[in-house]
């Protein structure tokens, strides 16, 4: 029976397995780039590290199978990742011959102080990333999960929650209307969501 808990340490390979495997608009992005670090790298390790107390898992008795990270003020978070967390790894990520297609593309995202600054980020000042291995995907996790967040940014008088979603994950935009987000933005690759708390 699986169980949504808090985030630990030890949880962090978990973490980075299922960013990779649900990293292709919610498929499995395993080989998609040259080196496995690159997702994890942006889009789960950095929130545990800076917020773990925003970061919760499904935990199946045996290992974390989904989870979501978030952070409550999106442009400290940025300036956090631009000045400190990047620079660290930067070293891994130097321009090489193996890389494949969109991988320096999304390396030069990554270094881009603006990339999380969605134009209604004061309205909207938390953001967060979610995901689940297929096996626990469609029993409600996913919503509990995002509820959990919820309650704990409303603790923290929070004005407002905000995510990006791919337009190729059909599945990620249905969900987010469901919970409770209205679109926001859109651009020809993604939609913005955002919730008022
Ligand atoms: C998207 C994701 C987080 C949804 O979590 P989930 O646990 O599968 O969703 P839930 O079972 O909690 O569903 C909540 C609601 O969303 C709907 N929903 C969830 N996935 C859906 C899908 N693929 N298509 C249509 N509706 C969907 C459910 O029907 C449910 O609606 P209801 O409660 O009104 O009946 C999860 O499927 C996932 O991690 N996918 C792969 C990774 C990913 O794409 N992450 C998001 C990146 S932006």
């Amino acid at each position: 029976m699986s169980s949504i808990r808090p985030y630990r340490p030890s949880d962090l390979a978990d973490l980075s397995d299922i960013c990779v495997r649900t990293g292709d608009s919610g498929g499995d992005a395993t080989g998609r780039f040259s080196r496995g670090t690159l997702l994890p790298d942006v889009y789960a390790a950095p929130y545990v590290s800076h917020d773990p107390s925003l970061a919760w898992v499904v935990d199946n008795g045996e290992r974390a199978i989904g989870y979501l990270v978030a952070t409550a003020d999106t442009r400290e978070f940025a300036r956090w990742f631009t000045e400190a967390w990047w620079p660290e790894r930067a070293w891994q990520y130097e321009p090489r011959d193996d890389e494949m297609p969109g991988e320096r593309t999304l390396i030069e995202a990554a270094t881009d102080p603006n990339r999380m600054l969605i134009g209604d980020v004061d309205s909207y000042p938390a953001h967060l990333h979610i995901d689940l291995l297929p096996e626990t995907q469609g029993q409600g996790l996913g919503r509990r999960l995002i509820d959990t967040l919820i309650v704990e940014l409303r603790r923290r008088g929070v004005a407002g929650l905000h995510l990006t979603a791919g337009t190729a994950n059909t599945g990620a935009l249905a969900f987010y209307g469901r919970v409770g987000f209205s679109e926001i933005a859109r651009d020809e690759g993604s939609v913005t969501f955002g919730m008022v708390l």
